[in-house]
């Protein structure tokens, strides 16, 4: 629709988990207008979920080359080394940042910031806060900073603003964005800021799956408006599903519950529901290998024994313990009536990260001009194949603060300019709301877990009828609203990564196929999708 409104902005920054935040925080004190648009409330997103940490080498004996060489085992030869050497290199000062910042990590006895382990870490180098509530002690302090700063007229926050589309010149680069606000006065309804830079930190696409550990607003908003806007995208395909999520039953849906990979940092074992261990057997790290080697032997051995779960057994960690370390997932347990210092824990693997997303270089731009992308709707090459465990908050807070850097500097430079959006032809109009959980259930059905040709067919052949058979309503054609955009966005990923999935022969990280079970070394390369001048990916 035509916007309602129209405003002008230098930056604009779409997001507001750490990597919106920082994005914000850092562009305000060098660029005269910043404008952060978030879907919901400043306080909503994926960030404020992440229980487990933030990975930095932060202790004398360890390193940034050691963190360097755990990350790259776990992206599973996909990896860029360059991004992954930024990452470790910087993180340690951003986690600094951070502490001056107001965000106030759990101590160690000697005073020191206390590091736990995590899957695929071979170190202690994991920083928690609150026990298990890091990135809601993270997002706090970011927060609080933020509305310190919000009658200053260098920025702007709107709330319940829904990103719509990437506007772009006719020459292709990036000039502003449209929005769907609810309830914010004069910004109210469908409208369109222009700016020259635009900062997608949109977050993750769990709700493109049946279940999933992000919230509900996780509809891969920032990669259906990167691809629609031209950018191109990658290792679409992993997609990872996180070994330890509370098993709630097969009618579980949406958000599900975690438990942190700390909790095996701290001691806790798998075993099958027989009562037997099973992790020694497949991987020297036991129940600290790389996340995807534990989701794949935890649905192995449920096939193996027919159950629907397996167990974590925490009971040895003692009441005392669990309950002062992990506060929130002792209060999720009880709630649910498990006592996990009693009884073991029924877990199965659920969506929890997208390692893929735009492409982007080291300082978070993508191919399109003027277009970035920071935190996990992007790609920078840090994941590879597989995320290394608490790498998510800090490659958010890393390459933020670099785009953000970089947005100033090419502002500063006079390289990022004003421009006049055109008029983009073509796209295949917006999927009804109701399709939703059809999509879900198809994804996850042959593009989740596990994937072969034949399953992955079956998901593109099913998508193409759930879109032939979504009607849209006369009334929603007139306005639509956020529940058709998101549903939109949830279709164009699903797609997306269904195609990736299908081009990759073979098996590594987070992509599994039965048909093509190991990993192959001409597919040692990224995967690069894009729409071409038809819309067709
Ligand atoms: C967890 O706490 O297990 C999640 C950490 C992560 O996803 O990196």
């Amino acid at each position: 629709p035509a916007p309602g409104w129209t405003a002008e902005a230098d930056a604009i920054v779409v997001g507001s988990g750490i990597a919106g935040l920082t994005a914000a925080l850092e562009l305000r004190t060098h660029v005269p207008r910043v404008l952060l648009v978030t879907k919901g409330r400043l306080l909503s997103g994926s960030t404020v979920w992440a229980q487990g940490g933030i990975a930095a080498a932060l202790d004398p004996s360890d390193s940034p080359e050691a963190h360097l060489a755990d990350t790259l085992a776990a992206g599973g030869g996909l990896s860029d080394p360059d991004a992954v050497q930024v990452l470790v290199t910087e993180g340690p000062e951003r986690v600094r940042e951070l502490v001056a910042r107001g965000a106030v990590f759990d101590k160690a006895a000697d005073g020191d910031i206390a590091l736990t382990r995590e899957g695929g870490h071979r170190a202690d180098r994991i920083a928690h806060a609150g026990g298990d509530a890091t990135g809601a002690e993270i997002s706090r302090a970011l927060v609080a900073q933020i509305e310190a700063v919000r009658h200053d007229p260098g920025i702007e926050v709107v709330e319940n603003a829904l990103v719509l589309d990437v506007l772009t010149t006719l020459d292709g680069r990036a000039c502003g964005v449209t929005l769907h606000v609810r309830g914010t006065g004069s910004r109210d309804g469908v409208g369109a800021v222009l700016a020259p830079a635009v900062v997608l930190a949109t977050g993750g696409i769990g709700q493109v799956f049946r279940s999933s550990t992000n919230p509900a607003g996780a509809t891969g908003d920032g990669i259906a408006a990167a691809l629609r806007a031209g950018a191109v995208l990658g290792d679409l395909e992993f997609v990872q599903f996180h070994p330890t999520v509370l098993w709630l039953g097969t009618g579980a849906k949406g958000q599900v519950p975690l438990i942190s990979e700390a909790v095996r940092g701290e001691g806790a074992l798998l075993l099958d529901v027989d009562g037997h261990r099973f992790m020694p057997a497949v991987h020297e790290m036991a129940e600290l290998a790389p996340r995807d080697v534990v989701a794949h032997a935890i649905v192995r051995q449920m096939a193996a024994t027919g159950a629907d779960n397996v167990l974590l057994d925490a009971r040895h960690l003692g009441r005392e313990f669990l309950r002062t370390r992990f506060p929130t997932i002792n209060a999720r347990l009880l709630e649910a009536g498990i006592d996990w210092s009693e009884e073991p824990v029924p877990v199965a693997p659920a969506q929890h990260y997208h390692s893929g997303g735009v492409v982007t270089d080291l300082d978070g731009r993508s191919s399109v001009d003027g277009l970035y992308a920071v935190g996990e709707v992007a790609c920078t090459g840090v994941h590879g194949a597989n995320r290394l465990a608490s790498n998510s908050l800090l490659e958010g807070l890393v390459f933020a603060f670099r785009a953000a850097r970089d947005v100033a500097a090419r502002f500063d430079a006079g390289e990022l300019k004003p421009g006049a959006p055109a008029e983009r032809s073509g796209g295949s109009g917006l999927v009804a709301a109701a399709a939703r959980s059809r999509i879900q259930k198809v994804t996850s059905a042959g593009s989740g877990v596990i994937r072969s040709a034949r399953s992955l067919a079956e998901v593109d052949e099913r998508l193409a009828a759930v879109r032939a058979d979504a009607h849209l309503a006369p009334e929603v054609v007139a306005e639509p609203q956020a529940a058709e955009w998101e549903t939109t966005n949830v279709y164009q990923v699903a797609r997306a990564l269904t195609r990736a999935a299908t081009l990759r022969e073979e098996t590594r990280g987070g992509h599994y196929r039965t048909d093509f079970p190991k990993p192959e070394e001409e597919w040692r390369r990224r995967v690069q999708i894009w729409l071409d001048d038809d819309g067709v990916l």
